[in-house]
């Protein structure tokens, strides 16, 4: 078993914590950090050792790329082709902050993070921890999201923990991610920007620097993806999840129906709830996401609303679905994805 350390952010102005992060980095070792999306699970992104121990850390399949972290602007030029004017309004925009912009490499970024492709992602995130951890470390560091691949991404430390606690020599501890919901990838190799992932930067918040933004059609089907991420299993919370469409009257009346049905097996059944709906919801396993206005509160659950029905073990989940927001596109693009496209249109 390997000894995790673990840091409070305080602990990062310490000499001696700084000095054990940089060489746990560069000797190939792992740290995992809060950023403002989701927690990431970080290594040398330039560094073969350290790229192999996240893919082998996480159980992730290795032609699914890896996201390059830099702690500034600057750092791009090594790594990167500007092939389109646009990027740099787009980078004056949004950086630092959630959005992930896939570049055409240049030779010294290694195949291994990108998963064999010629393009790479890169990410200035705008989390005073992930910035500090990124600056003490001194080099880019490849981080995808601190969760077991398959599995919901973490937003909160103790899920770190139940997924890492002596499986990475390093967690910073930083509490909850606000924004909860991974970052937007926007691929700008093109004469357009295509979204690959939604994410809280939006279509429309995209469009107000660069016109004609696209998403990207893989989004809405699922044979040939472009992002390799989007292929796989996701999210996936233990038990079987259905998403259930329809006026909230038809949907509290069906998923009624689902627990009576379930409880006559001797089930449970677990619940995603507006706040206005939880009150007349028939079972003790409802998790209340949010307002049905406040998309930011929503999107900031979600994650921790999945990993919450584990932890219940309930033995079937139902969501209502969340389409009435601006951040409707990222929300259910993971709602789906955890619930394997299982969708009940009421
Ligand atoms: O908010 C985030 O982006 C978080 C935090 C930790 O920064 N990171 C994250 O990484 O979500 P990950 O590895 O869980 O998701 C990266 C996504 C995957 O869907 C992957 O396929 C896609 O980005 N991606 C990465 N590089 C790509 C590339 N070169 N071309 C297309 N898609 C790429
Ligand atoms: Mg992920």
């Amino acid at each position: 078993m390997k000894k995790t350390s673990i840091y409070k952010p305080d602990d990062l102005k310490q000499k001696a914590v700084q000095e054990t992060i940089k060489q746990t980095v560069l000797s190939g070792g792992t740290i995992v950090f809060p950023t403002e999306t989701v927690y990431g699970i970080g290594a040398h992104a330039l560094n073969e050792k350290g790229i192999q121990n996240i893919y082998a850390v996480k159980g992730r399949p290795s032609d699914n790329p890896l996201i390059m972290h830099i702690a500034n602007k600057d750092d791009i030029e090594p790594y990167v082709y500007l092939d389109q004017p646009y990027v740099s309004k787009l980078m004056d925009a949004f950086w630092p902050g959630p959005l992930t912009l896939v570049f055409r490499k240049k030779p010294v970024v290694p195949k291994s993070i990108t998963g064999g492709l010629d393009t790479v992602g890169l990410r200035l995130p705008v989390h005073p921890i992930a910035q500090a951890v990124l600056t003490i470390a001194g080099v880019p560091l490849c981080a995808p999201s601190a969760n077991v691949s398959g599995r919901p991404s973490s937003t909160l430390f103790e899920h770190v923990l139940e997924d890492f606690n002596h499986k990475v020599d390093v967690i910073v501890d930083g509490g909850k991610s606000d924004v909860g919901i991974e970052s937007t990838v926007l691929d700008v190799t093109q004469s357009h920007p295509v979204i690959l992932r939604p994410g809280v930067i939006t279509k429309t918040m995209l469009e107000t620097v660069v016109p004609g933004v696209q998403l990207s059609t893989e989004l809405h089907h699922h044979d040939t993806p472009k992002s390799p991420g989007m292929k796989y299993k996701h999210y996936a919370p233990k038990a079987v999840l259905s998403v259930v469409e329809g006026d909230d009257a038809e949907v509290i009346v069906f998923i009624n129906e689902q627990i009576a049905l379930h409880k006559a097996a001797n089930q449970t059944v677990g619940v995603i709830a507006p706040e206005e709906c939880i009150d007349a919801l028939h079972t003790p396993h409802v998790f209340n996401i949010g307002k049905k206005d406040n998309e930011t509160t929503i999107a900031s659950n979600l994650f921790i609303a999945l990993r919450t029905m584990d932890q219940w073990e309930v033995d079937a989940i139902y969501t209502f679905s969340f389409i009435h927001t601006k951040y409707q596109e990222a929300i259910m693009n993971r709602l789906l994805k955890a619930a394997n496209n299982r969708i009940i249109k009421l």
